[in-house]
């Protein structure tokens, strides 16, 4: 079997090892039930706090804001719901590009007839336009109508980021609740939450070398929390069920590594990311990119032109070791093209491709993906298909 080339870190990351070695005492020895009054169950619960501490410090918030989920897409539910039910928003302002936790909850309270919504204003490269995002809520607050905005931090297809201070100074100017996914920039940047006027933000362990099924909502002091799941009295009776320890001291480690580590980090990946757009225009410079001008320096999307679709070329890809994602336009019909590139209108004839970058990516692995891609554009080139 070929070794395999992950360039696919937006969808996930591999565990960094030392997560792995700070995990298992707490899969292994220290396995109490956090709610326990005995001594091993002090011992998770300790660790829960500990890592809520850590957590809260990378973030520069309060401790008492950080509660623990099973990932980015409970943090969203949880958020939404919140606004919706507790918080008094009648209305709800996101973009057509959003993550699915996202939209799809959105659509769920919409279908329910409990909210409205309505989409955000974007350009070609998924930049939102806060004149809009203003105009929006200015006329919804004037009507006396609460609104939540929810808009992520960074695009996960196309890495295009918002203007966090920018859209949470204008959510607060209206009056408006303000939730971002920050689901692909928190652990890439070091996000200081306070400063940008959020009331909610969501992040993913796995997205930066942590365990799968770990996350957090931020919860801004004094904004009151709905629990998704009912059941005992964990998080401060914000999430039932007995607590991940392990998973919850990996997320904790993995924020203190990437944070730590980040510049050198961005450095190394943001030169992977330019040696592969570099290359891609060298191998066919009629390759355009969807990466907004403020775009997150993991993310490369590329659309190819030719008759070569994102299928296929992903297919020849997989058969070389090389692991990428798609993204295309929905043709009509088919609900599995990418909703990202449909909203945004990318015309598409060929293939739209992410390739996305960590620190555990090699130099070498940009440069085979390149002559593996060059050797299937010349073979598509010499058989009429570019
Ligand atoms: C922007 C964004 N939001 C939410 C999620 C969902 O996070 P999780 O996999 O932790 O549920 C993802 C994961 O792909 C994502 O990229």
């Amino acid at each position: 079997m070929n070794e395999i080339i992950y360039l696919d870190n937006a969808a996930t990351t591999s565990l960094d090892p030392i997560v792995l070695d700070t995990m298992l005492p707490y899969m292994r020895e220290h396995y109490g039930n956090p709610s326990s009054s005995y001594s091993i169950g002090r011992t998770s619960k300790a660790a829960i706090e500990s890592s809520r501490k850590k957590v809260a410090d990378l973030l520069g918030v309060k401790t008492t804001t950080i509660y623990f989920t099973s990932g980015g897409t409970e943090s969203n539910n949880t958020a939404i719901a919140t606004a919706v039910k507790t918080l008094g928003c009648t209305h709800i302002i996101t973009s057509a590009i959003e993550h699915h936790a996202v939209l799809n909850t959105v659509e769920h309270y919409c279908a329910d007839n409990i909210v409205t919504c309505s989409f955000v204003k974007l350009n070609e490269h998924g930049e939102v336009d806060y004149r809009d995002l203003e105009e929006q809520l200015q006329s919804k607050s004037n009507a006396g109508i609460k609104c939540l905005v929810s808009l992520m931090h960074a695009n996960n297809e196309i890495g295009t980021l918002l203007d966090l201070k920018t859209a949470g100074e204008i959510c607060n100017r209206y009056g408006a609740i303000f939730h971002s996914d920050c689901v692909q920039t928190i652990g890439h940047y070091p996000i200081q939450l306070k400063e940008y006027g959020v009331h909610f933000a969501s992040a993913s362990g796995h997205k930066f070398h942590g365990p799968k099924g770990t996350g957090i909502l931020y919860v801004s002091e004094g904004t009151r929390i709905t629990p998704l799941i009912h059941g005992g009295g964990q998080e401060r009776r914000a999430r039932a069920g007995t607590e991940n320890v392990h998973g919850i001291v990996g997320f904790a480690k993995a924020l203190e590594l990437a944070v730590n580590n980040y510049l050198p980090d961005q450095i190394y990946i943001s030169t992977l990311n330019s040696t592969m757009r570099d290359g891609l225009l060298k191998l066919c410079p009629e390759i355009t990119f969807n990466n907004g001008e403020q775009s997150l320096y993991t993310v490369l999307s590329v659309n190819f032109p030719g008759n070569v679709g994102t299928d296929l070329l992903l297919a020849q890809l997989d058969r070389a070791g090389i692991c990428a994602s798609g993204g295309s336009a929905c043709s009509s019909g088919n609900e599995y093209g990418s909703h990202v590139i449909t909203a945004l209108g990318i015309p598409q004839k060929g293939a739209t491709l992410r390739f996305s970058f960590s620190k555990l990516t090699k130099i070498s692995d940009i440069d085979f993906a390149l002559e593996t891609l060059a050797e299937i554009l010349n073979y598509a080139k010499a058989n009429q298909a570019l």
